[in-house]
């Protein structure tokens, strides 16, 4: 038996149920039952009845399963896969902010430990941030954290102002308005899309801005056929896959997020095999992490 045969195998057995980030290997992405962005991620969690998820994605992302779905085992195939911007808002840190500003609403990027969850107000994703914080009446004071370059995206984009907090993504921060710029001059033609993570410098030279499954989503509406993605590299495994006939260009230097490429086909059949390991959660935390998840699904649900 070859792993792909194992993997199935053990699948059924276990009846799990894989979920993929779009950032994920191509070879991780063809094993799943669902890939998508952070937002439809989250949704499927939600939804889901299976007794087992084999999370492919960053920790965050795994724990916001387990916080939407308690009743499952979430297995996180590869422990050492986490965000480092996850990491740039510590609890503590966001708790002494609202000491200091008590007025405040804090809205965190999902891109949040399950521990800082616990300490903001509204949760979002790049895919309903914009729409979720013009909810928010104009005099409310707001804090948006970890990334700073999200945050400035969505003010300049609502013209209000937003408290940034001083965090970002490494990968999407690496981009800089050149490479956008030696792209076009490569490719006319091509219209531009980023991820809303980039540099507000990259992303006013861009056509859209977009989460990762909106930018799926646009190129197969989109009359043009030619693109320059201006975000991971493992979105291009999708969008070459469903848009056979269209042209895609990766920006250079590539862009990469070593942590989404962590996990490995053994390292999910080792999950299923062992059901470890586990993403657990302290049950009074993760009910208070669920509630700024559960309010920005209230709101647009
Ligand atoms: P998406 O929600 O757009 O998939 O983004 C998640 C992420 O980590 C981007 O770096
Ligand atoms: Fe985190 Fe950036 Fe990797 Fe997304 S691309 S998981 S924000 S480090």
């Amino acid at each position: 038996m070859n792993i792909l045969e194992e993997i199935a195998e053990l699948k059924a057995k276990r009846n799990a149920l894989i979920l993929a980030h779009n950032y994920t290997k191509p070879e991780i992405q063809d094993i799943a039952d669902f890939v998508g962005d952070s937002l439809e991620l989250s949704r499927k969690a939600v939804e889901c009845t299976a007794p087992v998820i084999v999370f492919c994605g960053v920790r965050f992302m795994a724990e916001t399963a387990k916080i939407l779905s308690p009743e499952s085992i979430v297995l996180h195939p590869n422990p050492l896969s986490g965000c480092p911007m996850a990491d740039m808002a510590d609890p503590d840190a966001v708790a002494a902010y609202r000491k200091e500003h008590p007025e405040a609403l804090i809205v965190a990027y999902v891109n949040t430990t399950a521990a800082t969850k616990t300490e903001v107000d509204l949760c979002c994703t790049s895919g309903n941030a914009e729409k979720l914080i013009s909810t928010i009446p104009a005099e409310q004071e707001i804090l948006f954290l970890p990334d700073a370059n999200l945050g400035s995206n969505i003010a300049s984009k609502l013209n209000r102002k937003i408290d940034l907090w001083p965090g970002c993504c490494p990968t999407h921060n690496k981009i800089m308005p050149e490479h956008i710029q030696a792209a076009k001059e490569k490719h006319p033609g091509a219209l531009v899309l980023v991820h809303p993570e980039c540099r507000p410098a990259v992303v006013k030279l861009a056509d859209q801005a977009l989460s990762t499954g909106g930018m799926l989503k646009f190129v197969q509406e989109s009359d043009c056929r030619e693109f320059i993605i201006g975000t991971e590299c493992g979105i291009l495994h999708r969008m070459k896959k469903e848009n056979p006939e269209k042209e895609f260009y990766p920006l250079e230097p590539e862009v990469l997020c070593p942590n989404m490429k962590r996990i490995t086909l053994e390292d999910v059949l080792f999950a299923l095999r062992d059901l470890e390991p586990r993403i657990e959660l302290d049950e009074a935390e993760r009910k208070k992490a669920k509630a700024p998840i559960d309010r920005m699904l209230e709101i647009l649900p």
